[in-house]
């Protein structure tokens, strides 16, 4: 197994670097970065930084950034061990690479890091899972998640619920793609996701103006999560520096609690009288309907209520609830639709896979695609019996898991792991993707390959806990595993059968980007089924009249739409801005997030990329346009030379021998059609340039 993992001592601490590396600057920054990233013990984040090309590419490398302060470097023996033997039994707790050896060595490993006054805000001072110290407080919230609502029975009783959240998922996606060109499926997801867990956890299905309502609160204390890392470091003064960043924490957890306090005292009613009627009811044959269908179901929040702090020998209050119903809620949401959006992109990419996977769900069915009403749902009964989709699932998680790193542990004493000093209270953090793209364990580790799960009849399944050998690890491993990765292989299985069966997936235009970046969890830069477009901005002065041209292209260099429009009178770089206006505008009606702008005005590119004076003259329509661009999921405006642009100089010059003011065109005008056919063929021209270029 590739052990590959690095470690952040606290910051009060100081030294050197253990292990110099070429990039020490880079991956000092990354590794602040990560640090900042580790403070933020939001629970459900499983992840904390993106993967880094400077970050530590080979495996076993340990970096540390510093030593712990006056004590020298104990020189205890190194364990002897092979990456490639660890087991779970050498995970513990928080910590992570507790080597073979006797218990009590292997518990040296196991303080979590500390929590930062931001968590402590967010987790009520520690009191849900992920950020509780390993103890009997911990203990207890994981042992009634995991028995009460995880548990196979419990799963299982949710089945309605799932199939409800399937009806409405198809439906949402059927009515926007019969009224949009393309559409954004992780939205649809993320709420998909939503629904599942509130009702999980409230046990109802609320509308979805109240599903919103949660999601929507949820949601931005994820988004803005990291930005309130600043105020853990020296608390008392960034507190006064950054006070409104201070007072919008505030008031997201303000927000939680309004949203999510009424719904847990009407839970709590309902407990309170079906408790009261338990004894009348006794013996009375209970009325099942879909109306009364969930009336009898068990939900996260009602097992909570009655629970005891063992240390504090209390119940928990409902601040403390509120805490615990957002791990729930976010742990659950945005890895598991994160996840499906990374295998259903792959499934996009590699249609020989889609149809595999179809083919497969097809055995089963027998019949046509998703088009008989009592044939559409492929039921959570059939998924044992498609051993393809599982492959697909787990190659997903393999190359694309949702988090890059396990959320962080901690060493309780100093340890020395390979030769290198890990100080007590180190945050050691595991670099997951890393290590399921060991090209050591795996034979072509970037190649999207289910295959590679494939077992023959009789050999044992993928285990993916871990427990007799890591290979990868998307939800951890030993005692801090993720204690709900049994239903989020349900739901990724049950969600990726359904959408393969009702739906044939295609780019919306023939591209997947598989290009990462970093939100709350390692997500796709450019997401599926979003069009990409190029546009062109350009400008002809002709005595004093002024006109713009634009045209958008896809990624492929295919036409999608052309414009012209005469401007009256004004400078050239007015005309080139109002270009880059309209792209921007027509781009957005268009229903495009992510738009490359390219002009060959150096002047407009610069001015449109940076913070306008607010006496230039052309001040109002550049705050027009980032306006705009704050819109958009993704606006870049970049310079292009002359020769790059002719297609957009020659719908702007085209603007003079107009009668109308602006001129659409849905195809390729036949002025510019040569023009046009040359930039699909990618035909080159010669640039003069000054020897100086080549100096
Ligand atoms: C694809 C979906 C999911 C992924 C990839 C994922 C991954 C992870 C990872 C990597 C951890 C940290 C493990 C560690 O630090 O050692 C974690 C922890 C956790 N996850 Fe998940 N998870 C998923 C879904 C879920 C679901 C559906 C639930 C519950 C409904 C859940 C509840 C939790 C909790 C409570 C913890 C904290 C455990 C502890 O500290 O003891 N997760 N998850």
């Amino acid at each position: 197994m590739a052990f590959t993992f690095f470690i952040l001592n606290s910051l009060n601490s100081h030294g050197a670097l253990v292990h110099p590396h070429p990039h020490t600057l880079s991956l000092f920054l990354h590794q602040i970065h990560l640090l900042l990233s580790s403070l933020s013990l939001l629970s459900s984040s499983p992840s904390r930084s993106s993967h880094h090309p400077l970050s530590l590419s080979h495996p076993q490398t340990i970096l540390r950034i510093r030593t712990p302060p006056s004590k020298p470097p104990r020189q205890t023996r190194p364990y002897n061990h092979s990456p490639h033997s660890l087991s779970s039994r050498h995970f513990h707790r928080r910590s992570i690479s507790g080597p073979p050896g006797p218990r009590s060595k292997r518990r040296r490993f196991l303080q979590p890091p500390r929590i930062p006054p931001t968590s402590k805000i967010i987790n009520s001072n520690q009191h849900n899972i992920n950020s509780a110290f390993y103890g009997p407080t911990w203990r207890l919230l994981r042992r009634n998640l995991t028995s009460q609502i995880l548990h196979p029975a419990r799963v299982r009783s949710f089945s309605g619920t799932r199939k409800w959240v399937l009806d409405t998922l198809i439906r949402s996606l059927k009515s926007e793609s019969e009224t949009k060109e393309s559409v954004k499926i992780i939205e649809h997801l993320q709420y998909a996701m939503f629904c599942l867990l509130v009702f999980m956890c409230f046990g109802e299905r609320l509308d979805e103006r109240q599903i919103r309502g949660v999601e929507n609160v949820q949601r931005r204390l994820l988004v803005n999560f990291n930005k309130f890392n600043v105020l853990n470091l020296v608390p008392r003064v960034s507190r006064i520096l950054y006070r409104k960043r201070w007072e919008e924490l505030l008031q997201i957890r303000k927000e939680m609690e309004e949203v999510l306090i009424p719904l847990i005292r009407a839970r709590k009613k309902v407990k309170e009288d079906r408790d009261r009627n338990a004894d009348h009811d006794e013996g009375e044959d209970k009325v099942q309907n879909a109306d009364h269908e969930d009336e009898g179901v068990v939900s996260y929040v009602d097992t909570l209520f009655d629970l005891e702090l063992p240390e504090e020998k209390r119940k928990l209050d409902e601040g403390e609830l509120v805490s615990v119903t957002t791990e729930f809620l976010n742990a659950g949401t945005d890895s598991t639709a994160t996840a499906l959006e990374w295998i259903m992109a792959n499934l996009v990419k590699y249609p020989h896979i889609q149809e595999r996977v179809f083919e497969e769900i097809k055995e089963v069915m027998g019949n046509k695609r998703g088009q008989d009403n009592n044939n559409k749902e492929v039921k959570e009964e059939d998924l044992n019996k498609l051993p393809y989709l599982k492959a697909v699932i787990l190659e997903g998680l393999r190359r694309h898991p949702p988090g890059h790193f396990l959320l962080p542990h901690a060493v309780s004493e100093d340890v020395v792991l390979n030769g290198y000093l890990v100080p007590k209270n180190g945050t050691i953090n595991v670099m997951v993707a890393e290590m399921g793209w060991d090209p050591k364990v795996w034979e072509n580790p970037m190649e999207f390959k289910p295959e590679r799960f494939l077992r023959s009849e009789g050999e044992e399944v993928f285990d993916i806990t871990g427990s007799k050998e890591i290979k990868m690890m998307p939800f951890g491993v030993g005692r801090r595993i993720c204690p709900g990765y049994n239903l989020a292989m349900l739901h990724l299985e049950y969600f990726v059968a359904n959408l393969v069966w009702n739906f044939e997936w295609k780019a919306a235009n023939g591209i997947v980007d598989l290009s990462e970046k970093l939100e709350f969890t390692v997500v796709m830069a450019n997401p599926l089924q979003w069009v990409k477009i190029n546009v062109d901005g350009a400008a002809k002065t002709n005595d004093s009249l002024i006109s713009c041209g634009g045209v958008i292209r896809d990624n492929n260099g295919s036409w999608i739409l052309g414009f012209t429009r005469s401007l009256g009178s004004g400078s050239a770089l007015l005309a080139e801005i109002w270009g880059i206006l309209l792209d921007i505008t027509k781009g957005l009606d268009r229903g495009f997030g992510n738009i490359i702008i390219e002009s060959d005005s150096l002047a407009a590119v610069h001015l449109v990329n940076k913070e306008c004076n607010p006496d230039h003259p052309l001040r109002d329509i550049i705050t027009k346009i980032h306006r705009l661009m704050s819109q958009a999921q993704n606006v870049k405006v970049v310079h292009v030379y002359r020769e790059a642009n002719r297609l957009a100089n020659a719908l702007a010059s085209y603007a003079s021998s107009m009668s109308d003011r602006e001129s659409i065109f849905e195809n390729v005008p036949n002025f510019c059609n040569h023009i046009f056919s040359e930039d699909f063929r990618k035909v080159c021209f010669p640039r003069r340039v000054s020897s100086q270029a080549f100096c």
